[in-house]
């Protein structure tokens, strides 16, 4: 038995997203900040992502779990607030990526929850919505911010349950960013430096 739903063809290369990869000279190791973090970094990876493309400004953590992005993020300025049917504490640490060292999360600390479906209405309360690894929401976002004018950032896993699959021999990279790009937007891929699916899409409101 297999499900071809879940049968996608190769990912795209970085040339074919228009990402830009740092280069290296042949034999030269890669050290420090160039090699690849482990998946669990991706919070603070996106968070500083995040401080690089956007301005403060309100953001929307849909699927955003144990809330740590927006922790992050509302330590750097944003107005940042999860939107999970599932209530979770924050982690009671992280680790500093630039330091090294590890950082407590004072204990009884929160960031603003709204404990329920991410639903279209709800994009007029923010500018930027972001969706990481928020499993089945992509394309809701995608639409939302559309439909409100908003600016989106996804960093998905998959695509599995969102409402469509992608056509026969279409990455579903590149399925989500022609989405976008039929709601008006132009969406731009990244990469962050983590080991396993590390490309997301950032469009700037229409
Ligand atoms: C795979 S977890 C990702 C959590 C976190 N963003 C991360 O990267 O680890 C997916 C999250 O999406 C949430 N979720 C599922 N359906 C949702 C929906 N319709 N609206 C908002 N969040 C949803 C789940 O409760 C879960 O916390």
């Amino acid at each position: 038995m297999h499900d071809a739903h879940h049968r996608y063809p190769p990912p795209p290369s970085a040339a074919e997203l228009g990402i830009k990869e740092p280069t290296h000279r042949p034999g030269q190791l890669r050290t420090g900040d160039d090699l690849p973090k482990l998946k669990r970094f991706r919070f603070q990876l996106l968070a500083d992502h995040v401080t690089r493309v956007v301005a403060p400004c309100r953001v929307a953590d849909i699927g955003g779990g144990k809330g740590l992005l927006a922790y992050l993020l509302m330590n750097a300025g944003y107005q940042a607030t999860v939107i999970d049917p599932q209530r979770q504490s924050l982690p009671d640490k992280y680790k500093d990526l630039v330091t090294g060292r590890q950082v407590r999360i004072p204990p009884g600390s929160v960031v603003p929850h709204r404990t329920c479906p991410f639903v279209a209405d709800m994009a007029v309360d923010f500018d930027l919505l972001i969706g990481m690894h928020a499993h089945g929401c992509n394309f809701q976002i995608i639409d939302a911010a559309a439909a409100s004018r908003k600016s989106f950032l996804l960093l998905p896993c998959c695509v599995i349950d969102e409402p469509a699959v992608p056509p026969h021999g279409t990455h579903w990279l590149l399925w989500l960013a022609s989405h976008a790009e039929r709601r008006g937007f132009n969406p731009h891929f990244f990469r962050l430096n983590f080991k396993g699916q590390n490309i997301g899409l950032y469009a700037a409101s229409a």
